[in-house]
């Protein structure tokens, strides 16, 4: 399985690089803006050179059609290790499905994002997409199971043996973390402070104090 941070922090990004969790980064325009991002060409070619050779997940801005066919060449060519973004639809309700078809066809390796929903993996393995992003958070928003969309996607891409990758994103804990784990996603992407908390535990804390103290403390105390 596959750990990618959800983040553009370089700070973040290099301490994860150095806990040797980390297998990629992936971002979009939100995590862009909230990281601050200027210079989203400059950002994504440095984020780029440090997770190498793990991929740099990066989204395209435009809605639809040849312009965001343009972008997707264009980021794909900035770096050998990007894969591009593509929402699965316009805000519309347009799928960008001939969008993903085409750069898949030109080589390019897609991962088609913002996808609530069975069909909407289904639709974007058929084409052509590398990875497809199952928004875990959003779908349990809305009164579904997000975790349960995950197992029921898993089990048709064994069943058909399709190429395509699943990734749970849009995990807020590590309850959901978990969870998509467990339900067969072939690869996590984390906010920081939930790849914290996927560690982190007051009890393991605390027992760690006590083998710590223990192994200062003098024999048969
Ligand atoms: O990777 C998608 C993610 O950034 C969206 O997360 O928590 O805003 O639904 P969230």
């Amino acid at each position: 399985m596959q750990l990618f941070l959800d983040s553009a922090d370089e700070a973040q990004i290099r301490y994860w690089l150095r806990q040797g969790v980390l297998d990629g980064v992936t971002t979009n325009p939100t995590v862009l803006r909230r990281a601050g991002v200027t210079d989203r060409t400059g950002t994504l070619a440095k984020l780029s050179d440090l997770v190498a050779p793990g991929p740099l997940h990066a989204e395209v801005t435009s809605a639809a059609g040849g312009e965001l066919v343009s972008e997707g060449v264009e980021l794909h060519r900035l770096a050998s290790n990007i894969v591009v973004k593509v929402p699965v639809l316009t805000p519309e309700g347009e799928p960008c499905l001939a969008e993903i078809s085409t750069l898949a066809e030109a080589g390019v390796r897609v991962n088609a994002t913002a996808c609530l929903s069975f069909g909407q993996v289904a639709l974007a393995a058929k084409a052509g997409a590398a990875y497809a992003s199952v928004l875990v958070g959003r779908i349990n928003d809305e009164g579904g199971d997000g975790p349960g969309v995950l197992a029921a996607c898993r089990r048709w891409i064994d069943d058909w043996r399709l190429p395509v990758r699943l990734v749970a994103a849009s995990v807020r804990g590590a309850a959901d973390a978990q969870r998509s784990m467990t339900a067969g996603a072939h690869s996590l992407t984390l906010p920081p402070d939930v790849l914290s908390a996927l560690v982190d535990h007051k009890y393991a804390r605390h027992t760690v104090k006590q083998f710590l103290q223990d192994a200062g403390a003098p024999h048969g105390s």
